[in-house]
This record gives C-alpha cells, structure tokens and sequence, in this order.
C-alpha cells in the first residue's frame, strides 16, 4: 500500500498507542485523536462513558432500537480503541469492530473486555482503507461515526459503498460525514500541504503525532450527501440525511431530519439496502 497521506496520523497514533502500557495511558496519549472532548487527564472508564452516553441516543434517534437489537448484528467502521464499541455489544449481539490500523484493534479488544460484553466481538482489520472483507449481506446495521470525513474522497465513497454490500437487504446503514463550511476555504488547502509533509521520512511521523498538524492534515473531503447517495440510489430506500436544525445541508430524494444533538458541522445518512 502506498503512504498515502491521510493514513499517516491513523498509523502514527496507532504505533504510540501500541508502545503504551495499560488503556488509561493510551487515553492520556491519544485519546484526542478519538474524540476531541477528552482530556489528558481522562482514564478509559471515563472515555469509554463518553460513547455510553453517545451510542444509545444515536440509536434511539435514528430508529435503531427495537425488541430484536440483541439478536442483530452490526458492523462499526472506524472503531478506533472502542469508546462507542462497548456500548454497541450491550445493544447487539454480534458487533465486527473495523479499523485502519492493527494497533487501534487490539486495544478495542481489550476495552471490552474490560467495559463490554467481548464475548459479543471481533475485529476486522481495513488494511487498505477502502474494503471490509466481509461476505454480502452479512449484517444488520452498519455504523460510522467520526470516521469517512478523514478518508480521502474516493476511499469514503468506496467504504460506503461496501458498507451497502454487507448490509443485509432491509437492515440499516448509518453513517456519519462533514459537511462543508465557511473556515474549509483556509482548512481543506492547508490540510492538503499538512499531509504532503507527512509524506517525508521523518518528518512526516512528528507532524502526524502532534494535535494541531494531525488534526489539519486528516481533513481530507467534504463530500455532500448527493455525492454519496447518488450513485447508489438504485441499491437504497427509506433515505434519511440527519443534520443540525442551524445546519443546511440537503440530499436530492432524501428525507431530511434534525437533531440537535449533532455536530452543525456533521450530517449521517440512514438508508436502508434494498
Ligand atoms: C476520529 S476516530 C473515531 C473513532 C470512533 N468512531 C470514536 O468515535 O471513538 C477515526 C477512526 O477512523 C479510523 N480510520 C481512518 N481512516 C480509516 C479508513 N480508511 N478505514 C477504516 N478506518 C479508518 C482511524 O484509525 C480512527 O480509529
């Protein structure tokens, strides 16, 4: 695989948090690159309650939870070190955790074993960060949160469209983006110039570990919902775009819907394969 730019800070915070001696440290270390609320003095228990509040308010605002969920399965995309993973294996019972990076997946592993029901999981490694070796068909949701909008254009157009393809027909894909925005004119060209200079032996690997150049430097698309839903329309039904109420964003054929617990700067897209 080639370095291909947008990977470099996955692959970095991936090897810090791999030379780290126990969960809390790899919260203290990296735990920014996750969620951005968190602190440096947070532990695992406190980041991982972050997703405990997040997972169920998701689920119940899109729909998702009904008297079945326990016998459902589901695929998360860019599960990082399993802050809204234990979560999930309370509500489903079979999560497939998928990250970019080997190292993210290991500590997943161990965060449910110690928050969540392991019993529950297995990881997937996305070694090119573009395909989910999984059969067709093979779950009920598939989930992404905080994930496509680091992905180079064309990888987030191919990871959502595997996510289609694993999705059973009639269950539910569920998938967070970024939307556009006015600061994007300085943020998109400087994220470009961020993540030509991770490219450089040495370099590349202090930039990608420190917050403010990683953080410029996996800026990398603001694809719209029409850019992602058109091509496979003919595959979906039921298509939701979920955004702010201060947000404008709009899908062609879409429902739209609003809450205000999402990120005016985030929209999801909830559809469902045919
Ligand atoms: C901001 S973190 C969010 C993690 C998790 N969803 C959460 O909310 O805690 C983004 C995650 O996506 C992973 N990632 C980035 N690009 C990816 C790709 N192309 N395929 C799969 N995972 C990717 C990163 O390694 C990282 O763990």
């Amino acid at each position: 695989m080639g370095r291909r730019g947008q990977l470099v800070p996955w692959k970095s915070a991936g090897r810090i948090t791999e030379r780290q001696t126990s969960g809390d440290e790899v919260v203290k270390t990296t735990g920014w690159v996750f969620n951005n609320e968190t602190g440096s003095t947070l532990t695992l228990e406190q980041f991982v309650a972050t997703g405990d509040s997040e997972v169920p308010a998701y689920l119940t605002v899109f729909g998702l939870r009904d008297a079945d969920t326990e016998q459902q399965s589901m695929i998360e995309i860019g599960c990082g070190i399993g802050r809204m993973t234990c979560a999930f294996t309370r509500e489903y019972g079979s999560v497939v955790a998928s990250d970019l990076d080997a190292g993210f997946l290991e500590r997943c592993y161990e965060t449910v074993g110690q928050f969540g029901k392991i019993d529950r999981l297995r990881t997937l490694h996305v070694a090119d960060g573009r395909s989910l070796d999984l059969p067709p068909n093979s779950v009920d949701v598939a989930f992404s949160y905080i994930t496509f909008q680091h992905c180079d254009p064309d990888d987030a157009l191919e990871l959502t469209s595997e996510a289609v393809r694993v999705t059973k027909p009639g269950g539910r894909i569920v998938l967070n983006y970024r939307s556009r925005s006015s600061i994007d004119v300085i943020v998109l060209p400087l994220g470009g110039l961020v993540r030509g200079l991770f490219r450089v032996p040495g370099l590349g690997g202090w930039l990608a570990s420190r917050r403010f150049f990683a953080r410029l430097g996996w800026q990398a698309n603001r694809l719209s919902p029409d850019q992602i839903i058109g091509p496979l329309a003919p595959l979906l039904r039921d298509v939701e775009v979920w955004r702010n109420p201060k947000s404008k964003v709009t899908g062609y054929q879409a429902s739209i819907k609003e809450f205000d617990g999402i990120n005016k700067n985030h929209y999801w897209i909830v559809a469902t394969p045919r």
